[in-house]
């Protein structure tokens, strides 16, 4: 892996996706390709993945860093919104194996340029995909207080939202506010510190992840990835996803619970009407979340929640 970002739960991840020589996989965040490296020494000498980010830069640096596989790594530039047509153009049809390493890497959290950390001295941008939508600044100065606190508060489960979407707003009218550090300072003056997090995150942490996840449409393509993914795994095949933020892991958790049930009608009829038929299999009972000795060599795995799930094969009619 390059120097910068180690990948999360990696040993969880592999044994749980259970791969061997010959096996095929997506890694729907390719990012650094620390998570497809491991995938593609645990499918030796054969097994083939493909590697996607909708961050140019990281199929890149994902390039780069697993030029020594050869042709048994495809990478692609794309959104996992679209992962089952990218999959399948680009020959990943009924693979063994899916995973989704979410949110940001550190690749990006480093690159000031791109405004995702507190210390960048450029204006907050945040998109992962630096050729579509709109950046974080963009999104501030097109939002009302109210909608801007609706934004803090629903993707950074801020408690002081208002004060701080009014602090923000205000700054950015008076010329205060043109960088990711500028922004960082807004909102650390605008609220005092909860005691329980002086010293452990930055007072700015939920309004940045707030930011991000609104500017990057994080849960609303998450859905959407997922289905992707049980479109393009075999039967038999497993779905891994690590999240960082709770909103992500309920949408995790609420997707294989739907899919691993025959019928989804509530409350249950006597008979089922709704036709809808389980199409997964939970594979770890709870949800992993990393070791003590893992957060402390990678403080950036403290958040990280797996889940994983099996596809079914389909039930005979
Ligand atoms: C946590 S990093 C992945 C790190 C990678 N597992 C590794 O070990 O190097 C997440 C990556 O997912 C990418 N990403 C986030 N949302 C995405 C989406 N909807 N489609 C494609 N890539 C996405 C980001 O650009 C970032 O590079």
């Amino acid at each position: 892996m390059g120097e910068g970002h180690l990948p999360v739960l990696v040993d969880e991840v592999l044994s749980s996706l259970a791969l061997g020589p010959g096996s095929s996989a997506v890694d729907c965040t390719v990012g650094g390709g620390g998570h497809a490296e491991r995938l593609l020494e645990a499918s030796s000498p054969d097994g083939r993945l493909l590697g996607i980010d909708a961050d140019q830069a990281a199929v890149a640096e994902a390039h780069r860093f697993l030029d020594r596989f050869g042709d048994r790594v495809v990478l692609r530039h794309a959104n996992f919104a679209q992962l089952h047509e990218t999959a399948r153009d680009a020959g990943f049809i009924d693979v063994d194996a899916v995973l989704f390493d979410l949110g940001l890497s550190s690749y990006q959290l480093a690159d000031s340029a791109r405004g995702f950390g507190f210390a960048a001295d450029a204006p907050p941008d945040m998109r992962f995909d630096e050729d579509r939508g709109v950046s974080a600044l963009d999104l501030i100065d097109g939002s009302s207080e109210r909608e801007l606190a609706g934004i803090l508060a629903t993707f950074g489960e801020e408690r002081r939202a208002g004060r701080i979407a009014k602090a923000i707003l205000a700054a950015r009218a008076e010329g205060r506010l043109m960088t990711a550090t500028d922004l960082a300072g807004v909102v650390a003056a605008a609220v005092p510190q909860p005691r329980a997090d002086i010293g452990r995150i930055h007072p700015a942490t939920r309004t940045f992840q707030a930011l991000r996840i609104a500017v990057n449409r994080e849960l609303d393509v998450l859905g959407v990835g997922l289905e992707g993914a049980l479109a393009t795994l075999r039967p038999g095949g497993r779905l891994a996803v690590i999240s960082y933020h709770s909103g992500e892991d309920r949408i995790v958790k609420r997707f294989i619970a739907r899919e691993s049930r025959d019928c989804i009608e509530q409350p249950l009829p006597p008979a089922c009407t709704c036709g809808h038929r389980a199409q997964l299999r939970p594979v770890t009972k709870r949800v992993v979340k990393p070791s003590p000795g893992e957060i402390h060599r990678n403080r950036r795995a403290r958040s990280a929640r797996l889940r994983v799930a099996e596809k079914l094969a389909p039930a005979s009619a």
